[in-house]
């Protein structure tokens, strides 16, 4: 089958198309014929190997140990281990193909990959394959900072700072789909866009910092993490909840070996004595999480944005587009 192969941490130049062996189900996985991926900033964490902490939580530690990046998928069922019960041949699917987080690579860039049945679910009848493909990393990480740890309620001023990327982009609409009033903060160009996904409000951070404007929010999820936290702080109600989803910026904005974990660790020394919630630790509700989403997208309550599709072969350039930080929403790989 083609694939893109990286046997070694690199620039984006270490991607190669190549011809490499179909990968063999184990009993609970299930064979799926991709025919499409996604691309977001933990696979350019994978290839690049930053920050080093990842290659001892799994990556690899020299090389990747699985070396066909991408976890992000959408396809058809080709044939299923003997274990699996939920799906058959032929079915419509999407889902996540690595056990666990995404700082290692799923094998998703390639014509065919396997993937624990328990990580898969029907895809949703009123999505394409693209749009299936760009929902469950970014969808994830939306629904867990939003209902988990943010656990907002109906009426609640709701912030996302960093709203216009892949998971900005989920948690405006899952915001809106839960009931909250929404402002979205991002550059001038996404505004319209984010208008048009449901924000009430919209803020461009090129011209105005939301945190001196006075106003106060009962969450705010925070992708770049790119301010203080008694700033963020500031722009809170006195029992309001800040959670941080963090971005490195592609290296620019963290450090190269822990990367964003270290503004986590800082807010969770400050915590303990601050009348706020911030990141507050809960128990992540991962079983129920594709289903839930799959519940809304049928409902039309949330619809992924796509950006810019790539074919396989284009997989460094749809990478270097995403690091350029000129996508609106998701950027999907076709296969
Ligand atoms: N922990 C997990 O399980 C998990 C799961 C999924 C994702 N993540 C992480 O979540 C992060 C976000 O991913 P993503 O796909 O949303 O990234 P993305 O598509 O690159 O989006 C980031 C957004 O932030 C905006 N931005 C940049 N600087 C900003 C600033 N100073 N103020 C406000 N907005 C700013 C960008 O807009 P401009 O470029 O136009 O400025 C862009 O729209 C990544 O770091 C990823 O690793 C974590």
């Amino acid at each position: 089958m083609k694939a893109i192969v990286q046997d070694k941490y690199g620039s984006l130049d270490v991607l190669k198309l190549r011809e490499i062996d179909k990968p063999v189900v184990k009993d609970d996985e299930v064979l799926v014929r991709v025919h499409a991926a996604s691309v977001s900033p933990d696979v350019w964490h994978v290839v690049r190997g930053l920050p080093y902490v990842l290659r001892i939580m799994g990556a690899g530690l020299r090389k990747p140990r699985n070396s066909v990046p991408g976890t992000d998928m959408a396809g058809q069922v080709e044939s299923v281990g003997q274990n699996v019960t939920r799906f058959q041949p032929g079915d419509e699917v999407f889902g996540e193909s690595v056990r666990g987080h995404q700082w290692h690579n799923g094998g998703a860039y390639a014509e065919y990959v396997s993937v624990p049945e328990r990580a898969l679910a029907l895809k949703p009848a009123n999505l394409t394959f693209e749009q299936a493909a760009a929902v469950p990393t970014s969808g994830f990480i939306a629904l867990q900072s939003l209902r988990d740890q943010g656990q907002v309620r109906a009426g609640q001023k709701v912030l996302i700072n960093g709203a216009g990327g892949g998971v900005g982009t989920f948690v405006v609409q899952l915001a809106k789909a839960y009931g909250a009033d929404v402002t979205a903060v991002d550059s001038t160009r996404k505004l319209e866009m984010l208008r048009s996904i449901g924000a009430d409000q919209v803020i461009d951070y090129t011209q105005e910092d939301f945190t001196q404007r006075g106003e106060r929010y009962d969450l705010i999820v925070d992708i770049p993490g790119n301010r203080s936290l008694s700033d963020y702080r500031r722009a809170l109600t006195a029992k309001g909840t800040y959670v941080l989803i963090g971005h490195d910026l592609f290296g620019a904005s963290a450090g190269r070996w822990i990367g964003s974990m270290r503004r986590v660790f800082k807010q969770l020394v400050v915590s303990p004595f601050v009348s706020q919630r911030i990141n507050p630790r809960v128990s992540m509700k991962t079983k129920d999480r594709l289903a839930v989403l799959k519940e809304l997208i049928e409902a039309g309550k949330i619809t992924p944005v796509i950006d810019r599709t790539y074919p396989l072969s284009e997989v460094p350039e749809a990478i270097r587009h995403l690091e350029r930080g000129h996508a609106q929403g998701k950027v999907v790989i076709t296969v």
